[in-house]
């Protein structure tokens, strides 16, 4: 028998290759691009913090396994530290799992720096925090930054960097220093960072967070063109209705771990599981105000 260490970590399926027929699952398109098997993951500190309250070992990921396929729109949903951040960390190797594993194109991930360069050329994360994304210097050459290291040509790096703020409507702002950018507008510089890697796998960690209502939907659509290129797109976010408009497929994650992972019209419509994960907001109590013409 194998020791605990060496069992084999079960494969997560893809929503359409849980529904598929045995002959459409060995499709190859039907393949996850990128997968998480069984992710578990405490934050340092986490076990000493839980000894002083007298609680139970604090697991930001308790067996997270997830699965997207080329091409997937899928919401990743879950109240305040539920643990969406540090799933995405995950996908791209930023953290690494203390158990289970991450697999890109079928291969688990390789943690040296050459295999995260790698990774990283195919799956773009944009932080929650811009701040960690953001490095110095103008919004151009920070844009310019990621296609550099992949020793692309000047012309192309520049195309690359024009196409991409302009995809993010900062096409205008590119000479100005990042601390001139507002925090909308530092939001959108990350995404066009990572628009710029022309990554397979887009992740978006709150990405319409401080975004304006245009912005908002300028994302959106910029989201749709990048799917219909076959790029799979994972975002979280708190909200429903946001999801509800542009994904397929919905994510729900609490205390580490996720509850449902279903196509959106199923997640959607069930709302004692959107209560469950605290992504509704209380029914409103005031009483409406009395009818005075009746
Ligand atoms: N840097 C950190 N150090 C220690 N614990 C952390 C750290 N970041 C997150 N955690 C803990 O890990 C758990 C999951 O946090 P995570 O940031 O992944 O949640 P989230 O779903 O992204 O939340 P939010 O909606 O607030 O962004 C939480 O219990 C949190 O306290
Ligand atoms: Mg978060």
């Amino acid at each position: 028998m194998n020791p605990p260490s060496e069992k084999p970590i079960p494969e997560a399926r893809t929503i359409s290759e849980a529904r598929a027929t045995p002959e459409a699952r060995a499709i190859p398109e039907a393949r996850a691009i990128l997968e998480a098997r069984d992710l578990r993951y405490s934050y340092p500190g986490a076990d000493d913090v839980a000894a002083l309250h007298n609680a139970h070992r604090l697991r930001a990921l308790d067996g997270v396994s997830l699965a997207l396929r080329p091409g997937a729109r899928v919401a990743l949903l879950g109240a305040n530290g539920s643990g969406k951040s540090t799933l995405l960390l995950h996908l791209n190797g930023t953290l690494r799992p203390a158990g289970g594993a991450v697999l890109h194109e079928g291969a688990p991930i390789e943690y040296s720096k050459r295999g995260l360069i790698a990774l990283r050329r195919r799956v773009a994360l944009v932080f929650q925090d811009s701040d960690d994304q953001l490095f110095a210097g103008t919004l151009a050459q920070d844009v310019s930054f990621g296609p550099m290291n992949l020793g692309l040509p000047a012309g192309e790096i520049a195309s690359r960097v024009a196409g991409s703020l302009a995809a993010v409507g900062l096409e205008k702002l590119g000479a100005l220093p990042l601390h001139m950018l507002s925090h909308g507008q530092r939001k959108r510089a990350a995404i066009a960072g990572a628009l710029a890697m022309r990554p397979r796998v887009l992740l978006l960690d709150e990405p319409t967070a401080g975004l304006d209502p245009e912005g908002v939907n300028g994302l959106l659509d910029q989201l749709d063109r990048l799917s219909a290129q076959g790029i799979a797109i994972l975002f979280s976010t708190h909200h429903v209705e946001l999801a509800r408009m542009w994904a397929d497929e919905a994510v729900i994650m609490s205390g580490g771990r996720i509850l449902a992972h279903e196509s959106g019209a199923m997640i959607f419509s069930n709302d004692a599981l959107l209560q469950k994960a605290r992504l509704r907001l209380a029914p409103c109590r005031r009483a409406p105000p009395p009818d005075t013409h009746a």
